[in-house]
């Protein structure tokens, strides 16, 4: 791939942290321009770099360059999409499951794809005293808030984060775990690690409007 020189500026100058999240956008469409293995390593090194619970830094991530995988992927999505809309019970919502097929399986458009996985929390609270006190797993899911999961998330916006710096386009995709049984049988994903987001990357080949957010009054709730 050409460095255009904007881009060589910013990776000389670095972007401004209010610039990337405010310029930000889920991108859809990718150019075939190849994403360069250094760059693929910037962007998880920001990855690495959230906040996560007891810095057991619980994420894993595969970098998905091979078109034969993501088109398997695609299809496997793309069948588990079918046989949802071809249960009896998805009779009226048909038109939405038609509609989130494309949704849930563009990432095989980009040339790289970023399976993101994650391992539960382990602490003795969560892993001895709860469970021998007789909560079960999903008791202690709810009770504490998966912080496995939620600093997988808070890599997950740095990656974004950092991909758009760089003047990648990405979008954080849940909608193909539709299909994450066959997703991790392709990928080879096992015990304690789970899948939980791909996100495809790549030289954007269009540029989004920002999408509406509520207002901060709306989702603030002041406790003086
Ligand atoms: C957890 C999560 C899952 C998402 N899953 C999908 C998805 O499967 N397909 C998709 O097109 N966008 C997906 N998105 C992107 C959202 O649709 C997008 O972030 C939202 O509409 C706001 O737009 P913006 O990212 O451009 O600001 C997901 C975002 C998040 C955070």
């Amino acid at each position: 791939m050409t460095m255009s020189p904007e881009r060589i500026a910013i990776l000389r100058t670095g972007v401004d942290v209010e610039e990337a999240i405010y310029g930000r956008r889920s991108v859809r469409k990718y150019t075939d321009a190849p994403v360069p293995e250094e760059d693929i390593r910037r962007i998880i090194q920001a990855a690495s770099r959230a906040a996560n619970a007891g810095n057991q830094q619980m994420w894993h991530f595969l970098i998905i360059r091979n078109k034969e995988v993501t088109q398997r992927m695609q299809q496997e999505v793309i069948t588990a999409l079918q046989e949802a809309m071809a249960w009896e019970s998805s009779r009226p919502w048909e038109t939405h499951l038609k509609s989130r097929v494309r949704g849930s399986s563009f990432f095989t458009e980009a040339p790289v794809v970023i399976a993101v996985l994650s391992k539960p929390y382990d602490t003795v609270l969560d892993s001895q005293v709860l469970p021998a006190h007789g909560l079960t797993f999903q008791d202690i899911y709810d009770l504490r808030g998966d912080p496995g999961r939620q600093s997988v998330g808070a890599a997950i916006q740095n990656m974004l984060l950092a991909a758009h710096a760089m003047g990648y386009g990405t979008c954080w995709m849940c909608g193909p775990l539709i299909a994450r049984p066959g997703l991790e049988r392709i990928l080879d994903v096992t015990e304690p690690w789970r899948l939980v987001a791909l996100v495809p990357l790549g030289v954007p080949a269009e540029t989004p409007n920002p999408r509406p957010r509520k207002p901060v009054e709306e989702i603030v709730t002041w406790i003086d």
